[in-house]
């Protein structure tokens, strides 16, 4: 397999995670790029389901190293619970050692930005963002502004206390006037972190600089992005996005690799589409039919339970992600989802209603997205169960023309056919 990058290209959730799992057997390296334990990551395997949050979705192969990218932030306490899941469900702690590495320069999430990603949503009131409350937006702005606090920091009682002179009296100056938050003081970070590097400390890779040249020059790499392209703190529907960059080029930045490393883009997309959180979905269905796909779908999300929002496929976000994401070829997902349904329709444009005129283009600037419906054409669906079809010819005609339709609009392959959870459920075109 060439080194292969998994994105998600509408709003996050459109199964990565079993598709990175399936990847993961061609590959002998796996690493995030971007976000943290807002991500959640289902994987279907050997008759049980696994949820990841942080933890790459390879990890249940022998013989692979997974890795917690440079460009991911790391809520220590969700890990650990991420990891004492894995063994509870017979997972063991050798193999959790021996496969999990983390970048030194990941960002950790602090208690005081959990605290702060709550204080702002609350504060937004009906405007709020729909955050997972990990505390993803604060540990970012803190990246950026030059004021967070890395992995490798916890494991210098110098560098930590140097940072902490300089972050302290800022960040107390924010929690007490700007969020009316507890302050903190230097002892209380310091022992914060001291319970952070004993839960990471046996999967810092320290060496990470010669391992990665190795892997580089000698290895089979897979990238896993979280989140969505349509989330993208860049190219999303600002500001209802995530904090980071799951866009492909995400990877070149976030995985230590550079760009050249990465040779194939494959974006995920739903046969439908849903979103949890808020923020504009211009194929939103708030009607029977929506109810029918989150239903059918099982539609409900894995880090906070909250039912997501469903609706068509929306051929012209698809086309923006395909664009701006960087994808080369399509997984297509959840197709048996459509199973049963008389009609399926797909937004092949969008009609402002104040101009009355059409477009393909996707208009960025989301406070204007009321004015736009979308213009739908319809197709027969299959009405027949496709989830034991394991090629491509198996496949009922009618689902083959809407599978040909959709490449038709993205202009790019689709290589991959999901028709369930399991791995096996699987189509390589
Ligand atoms: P991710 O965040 O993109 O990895 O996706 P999630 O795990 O949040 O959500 C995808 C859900 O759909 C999970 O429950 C998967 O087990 C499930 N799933 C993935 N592919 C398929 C499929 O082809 N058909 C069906 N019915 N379910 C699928
Ligand atoms: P995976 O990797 C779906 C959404 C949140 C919210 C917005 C910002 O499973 O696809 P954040 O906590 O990141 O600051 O929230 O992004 N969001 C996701 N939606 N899947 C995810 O991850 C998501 N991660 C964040 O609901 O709207
Ligand atoms: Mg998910």
């Amino acid at each position: 397999m060439k080194n292969t990058v998994v994105v998600g290209a509408q709003f996050g959730d459109e199964g990565k995670a079993k598709i990175t799992d399936l990847l993961a057997q061609q590959a002998d390296f796996i690493t995030r790029f971007q976000g943290g334990s807002n991500a959640g990551h289902t994987v279907v395997a050997n008759g049980k389901k696994y949820a990841f949050h942080l933890i790459p979705s390879g990890i249940l192969y022998e013989n692979k190293i997974c890795m917690i990218g440079a460009g991911c932030v790391i809520k220590p306490e969700d890990l650990q619970n991420e990891i004492n899941q894995i063994i509870s469900q017979g997972v063991s702690v050798e193999h959790i050692k021996k496969s999990l590495k983390i970048s030194p320069l990941a960002s950790i999430t602090m208690k005081y930005h959990c605290d702060m990603d709550g204080f702002s949503e609350d504060a937004l009131g009906k405007n709020k963002i729909g955050t997972t409350k990990k505390g993803i937006g604060p540990t970012y702005t803190d990246k950026y502004r030059r004021t967070g606090i890395k992995v490798e920091d916890l494991f210098n009682s110098d560098t930590l206390s140097k940072k902490l002179d300089i972050i302290l009296p800022l960040k107390n100056k924010e929690l007490e006037f700007v969020y009316n938050l507890k302050p903190y003081t230097k002892e209380e970070l310091i022992k914060e972190c001291a319970s952070y590097r004993e839960i990471l400390e046996s999967y810092v890779d320290f060496d990470w600089q010669d391992n990665l040249n190795e892997i580089k020059n000698n290895k089979t790499i897979l990238f896993e992005g979280a989140q969505g392209v349509m989330l993208d703190i860049d190219y999303g529907t600002y500001p209802y996005v995530t904090s980071s960059n799951p866009i492909a080029g995400g990877a070149a930045v976030g995985a230590s690799m550079g760009v050249k490393t990465i040779e194939r883009a494959i974006g995920v997309f739903k046969a439908y589409m849903t979103r949890v959180g808020e923020g504009a979905f211009i194929t939103e269905l708030a009607d029977e039919t929506g109810d029918k796909l989150r239903e059918i779908g099982g539609e409900f999300g894995v880090t906070t339970g909250r039912p997501r929002r469903c609706g068509w496929f929306d051929a012209v976000s698809a086309k923006y992600s395909v664009l701006v994401g960087g994808l080369t070829e399509v997984a297509l997902t959840k197709l048996d989802v459509l199973d049963s349904f008389e009609k399926i329709k797909v937004a092949v444009a969008y009609k402002n209603k104040k101009t009355g005129k059409t477009t393909t283009q996707y208009p960025t600037d989301v406070f204007t997205h009321q004015d736009y419906e979308p213009v739908y054409e319809e197709y027969q669906g299959w009405r027949t169960d496709i989830t034991k079809c394991k090629s491509y010819d198996e496949l009922p005609d009618n689902a083959k023309i809407y599978l040909k339709k959709l490449e038709e609009l993205l202009g790019i392959k689709i290589t991959i056919i999901s028709v369930g959870p399991d791995r096996e459920q699987t189509i390589f075109v």
